[in-house]
C-alpha cells in the first residue's frame, strides 16, 4: 500500500490521524506505518453495532449441573474412564495465556509472576504442577499447547526454557501466537502506539481454534490421537487440568463438551453463568444478568441460576472443526491502552481510557450442540488470580493455596 492508498482509506474509515506523524518517520519506518495500515481489520470497529457483538439474546433457561455429589458417587468409573483416554492420547490442553494481566500491574506475562513468599512459586509452575496430577494418575504426558500474543511470546518461551518447563516434557509442549486487533479511544479512534506503529491488543481468548489450527497443532494433536481439548485460562492457580474425572464425566455423558462450574457464592457475584439459550448451552456474563437471574429460586430454595464457568472448558476436536468458520461475536472491553496523544506525547494512563476488541472463549460454548456442567468445589479449584489485593487476587489466592496444602 503506498502514501496516496493509505490517505484515501483511512479518509473513508474516518481513522485519518493515524498519518499524523508520518513525514517525521525514516523511510523504513513510513513502510511498516504503511503495512500495518493495510492489515487493520476494520470490520471490527467499523461494526459497532449489537448484532455484530452477538445481537439480542435468545430465551435465557437455567441450567443445572452433575453436582459434587453426584460427582462423588460416580467418582470411580468417571476417572477410570478419563484415565484410559489420558492414558490412549485421547485428552490434550490448552493454556490460553495470550492475556495482557492490566489488572495486575505485571508488565511480563501473568504466568510468570512469582506468588510464593518463603519461597519462589510461579503462576506457570502452579499450572504445570496441577497438570502433573493427570499425567501422573495416567502415567503419560499430555501435550499441552500454549497460546501467547505477539507481545509476550519471547518472555514466555524464554521464561519456561530457563526453568525447564517445571519439570514437563519439553517434547509435549507446543506454542502459537493468537491474532491481534487494534484499540482504540471511546469514540472508535485507532490509537497509535507509537509515532510509526498502530496500537494491537490480543484479540481476546475466544479466536484460539484458528491460529491453533494455522499453527499446525491441531493436526499435531490428532497424530497422536487427541480427541478432546481441555482449555483452561492461566490464571487459576488451584485448577485440575486434563482432569480424568471431569473427562471421564463429560464423555460418559455423549455431550460435545463439557464446563466445570462452581455454585455461585452470592446472588450478584460478577461470574459468568452457564445457562441454555433457546436451548443450547449459553453463558450470560455477569453484567447481562437480570435480576431473575440473580435472585429467583427454585422449589428446594436453591438460586435457580446458580452455576458460574470458571474458565476450564473441554471440547471435542471434530466439533471444533464444524464450527471453526463461524463468527464469533466480538466484545468491546473498556481498558487502560497506552497510546500517542495528538500532540505527540507517550500517555500511560491509570484509569480505563479505551477499548480492546475481544472474541472470548466463551461463546464457542453456545456453538458446542450440547455441554456437560459439572460442578467442582471452589475452595478446592477455584483461585483465579486477576488483581494483586482484594478479590481475585494474589492476596485471595495464597490464602487458598494454603487451604490446600499447597506451600508457598
Ligand atoms: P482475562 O479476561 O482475565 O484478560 O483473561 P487478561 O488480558 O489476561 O487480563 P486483564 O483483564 O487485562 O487484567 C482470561 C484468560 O484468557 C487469556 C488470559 O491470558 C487468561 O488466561 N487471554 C485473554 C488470552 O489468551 N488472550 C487474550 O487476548 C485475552
Amino acid at each position: 500500500m503506498n502514501l496516496e492508498e493509505a490517505k484515501k482509506l483511512l479518509e473513508e474509515k474516518g481513522q485519518s490521524h493515524l498519518l499524523k506523524y508520518y513525514d517525521e518517520l525514516s523511510e523504513d519506518g513510513k513502510e511498516k506505518l504503511l503495512a500495518q495500515i493495510e492489515a487493520i481489520d476494520f470490520s471490527v470497529v467499523n461494526d459497532l453495532s449489537e448484532d455484530a457483538q452477538g445481537g439480542e439474546r435468545g430465551i435465557i433457561e437455567p441450567l443445572g449441573a452433575l453436582t459434587i455429589s453426584e460427582i462423588e458417587k460416580n467418582r470411580d468409573e468417571y476417572e477410570s474412564i478419563g484415565i484410559k483416554a489420558v492414558k490412549a492420547g485421547e485428552v490434550g490442553a490448552l493454556l490460553l495465556a495470550g492475556g495482557q494481566g492490566t489488572r495486575l500491574g505485571y508488565d511480563k506475562p501473568k504466568g510468570m509472576f512469582n506468588i510464593g513468599e518463603s519461597k519462589e512459586l510461579y503462576i506457570f509452575e502452579c499450572i504445570i504442577n496441577n497438570l502433573m496430577q493427570a499425567v501422573n494418575k495416567a502415567g503419560s504426558w499430555i501435550p499441552l499447547a500454549i497460546m501467547t500474543s505477539d507481545i509476550n511470546y519471547d518472555d514466555t518461551v524464554s521464561f519456561l526454557d530457563e526453568h525447564k518447563y517445571f519439570g514437563y516434557n519439553r517434547d509435549y509442549v507446543y506454542f502459537f501466537v493468537q491474532d491481534m486487533s487494534v484499540t482504540t479511544d471511546f469514540n472508535g479512534k485507532i490509537h497509535l502506539a507509537q509515532k510509526g506503529r498502530i496500537s494491537f491488543s490480543p484479540n481476546g481468548n475466544g479466536g484460539w481454534y484458528t491460529p491453533f489450527v494455522k499453527a499446525g497443532i491441531r493436526d499435531a494433536f490428532v497424530k497422536q490421537g487427541v480427541k478432546w481439548i481441555n482449555v483452561f485460562a492461566v490464571d487459576n492457580v488451584l485448577q485440575k487440568i486434563a482432569d480424568p474425572c471431569f473427562v471421564g464425566a463429560t464423555i460418559k455423558s455423549g455431550c460435545v463438551s463439557g464446563a466445570k462450574v462452581v455454585s455461585k457464592a452470592f446472588p450478584e457475584e460478577k461470574i459468568g453463568l452457564l445457562c441454555t439459550e433457546d436451548g443450547r448451552p449459553s453463558i450470560v456474563e455477569y453484567y447481562e444478568m437480570t435480576d431473575d437471574m440473580m435472585y429467583k429460586k427454585d422449589e428446594d430454595g436453591r438460586p435457580l441460576f446458580n452455576y458460574g464457568v470458571i474458565l476450564n472448558y473441554l471440547f471435542r476436536i471434530d466439533e471444533l472443526d464444524r464450527i471453526i468458520d463461524n463468527p464469533l461475536p466480538v466484545h468491546i472491553v473498556e481498558k487502560k491502552v497506552p497510546y500517542i496523544d495528538e500532540n505527540g506525547n507517550y500517555v500511560k494512563p491509570d484509569k480505563p481510557n479505551g477499548c480492546k476488541y475481544e472474541k472470548l472463549v466463551l461463546d464457542l460454548i453456545h456453538l458446542m450442540k450440547d455441554c456437560l456442567s459439572y460442578e467442582v468445589v471452589r475452595n478446592k479449584e477455584f483461585a483465579p488470580i486477576k488483581n494483586l489485593t482484594g478479590v481475585d487476587s494474589v492476596e485471595s489466592a495464597r490464602k487458598l493455596l494454603k487451604e490446600n496444602g499447597i506451600e508457598y
